[in-house]
């Protein structure tokens, strides 16, 4: 039988551009108030990237302050994957253009989508490359530029999203593995309730489709609401229990940050204390397949960790996307 290894988190980095946009600044765009967003959802404010910066530039920043942080020679990558549902064009991949602009030349590059679940896909991917023996070094980052697939006349959705990057330097070690488990799922019967209809093979771009809005994010926010508490609080059952692990054994709890609503409704039937649960849902809103790595990142820069804690990251999104991950960070 082939040897198989297990996996370091060795770094982690973020990047959120300066622009803030405020929910009262929200106000003088569409028909809504600070008290109503507050209310319903936990925003304040949320990052948005300037004309012309695209995914993989946010990508790339986080990038190198993973990089910075890992204190490895960035040579040393050999496989740069991203989660996003905001790549730069269609393709080639963010992944790519990522790997230009920090000026690697030899690695594997590729990006997947599976919505806010991307970062927690992404590391099952990076584990399973990394423990077959075939790649050392992976970078691997969630990055969105939501602020392009928003609908800023819909307030339905455009008060819930920004835009931001976080990355992780993940390496093959011969020592105990830092990710001790993951569960995944997702369910493709529920694809209507969040989804840009156009622009794809099924609907392309015309210009009929850009008169009816449809490059734009269609969310049934009821209906997903519903579903986020019960598919998340499953994933992060099914994953503690993989590793054999309970709530309480976690020093954190990063659930993805859509909703504070969703949050609590999630802690409460995992019986968490809220101080075991970090927010950044009202500094950043809802930064899909960013969000997770992102308060990970800020967490460790923090110091809230020492090394041996376990932390459980879990996540919802378009698809029906669904999954959890927990990991030992043995470096803080
Ligand atoms: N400001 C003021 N009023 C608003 C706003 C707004 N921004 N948005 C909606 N309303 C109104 C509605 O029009 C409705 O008015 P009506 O009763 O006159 O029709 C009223 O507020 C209530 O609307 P609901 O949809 O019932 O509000 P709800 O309490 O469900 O909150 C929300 C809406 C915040 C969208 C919630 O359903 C939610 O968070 N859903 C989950 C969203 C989510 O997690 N998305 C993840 C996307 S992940 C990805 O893959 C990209």
């Amino acid at each position: 039988m082939n040897k198989t290894f297990g996996v370091k988190l060795t770094g982690t980095g973020s990047y959120l551009p300066e622009k803030i946009l405020t929910n009262s600044d929200l106000e003088k765009i569409v028909e809504t108030s600070d008290e109503w967003i507050t209310e319903r959802t936990g925003i304040k404010e949320r990052r948005i990237a300037d004309k012309g910066i695209a995914t993989s530039d946010l990508a790339a920043e986080a990038a190198k302050r993973a990089i910075a942080d890992a204190k490895i020679d960035p040579n040393e990558i050999d496989l740069i994957i991203v989660a996003t549902v905001t790549p730069d064009m269609i393709f080639p991949s963010t992944a790519c253009l990522v790997q230009k602009k920090i000026g690697l030349k030899k690695a594997a590059c590729f990006d997947i989508e599976a919505a806010c679940t991307g970062f927690i896909y992404g590391l099952a991917c990076a584990r399973g490359m990394l423990s077959a023996g075939d790649f050392n070094t992976c970078l691997l980052i969630g990055a969105e530029t939501l602020s392009r697939v928003t609908d800023w006349q819909d307030r339905n959705t455009c008060v819930l999203f920004g835009d931001g990057a976080g990355a992780a330097i993940l390496k093959r070690t011969e020592e105990e593995s830092d990710i001790l488990a993951i569960h995944l799922d997702a369910d493709g019967t529920y694809s209507k309730i969040l989804e840009i209809p156009a622009g794809g093979s099924m609907t392309p771009a015309s210009e009929e489709t850009v008169k009816n809005r449809m490059h734009f994010m269609k969310m049934d926010g009821k209906e997903v609401f519903k579903l986020a508490v019960i598919k998340m609080m499953k994933a992060a059952q099914k994953a503690l229990e993989k590793c054999h692990k309970k709530p309480e054994d976690l020093a954190f709890l990063i659930p993805h940050q859509a909703n504070m609503r969703i949050i609590n409704a999630l802690i409460e039937r995992m019986k968490l204390p809220k101080e075991k649960v970090y927010i950044n849902l009202d500094r950043y809103g809802n930064i899909s397949a960013a969000t997770t790595i992102i308060a990970l990142d800020e967490i460790r820069k923090q110091n809230k960790l020492k090394p041996g804690d376990i932390v459980e990251l879990v996540a919802f999104g378009g698809g029906l996307t669904w999954g959890a991950a927990v990991i030992r960070v043995s470096q803080v």
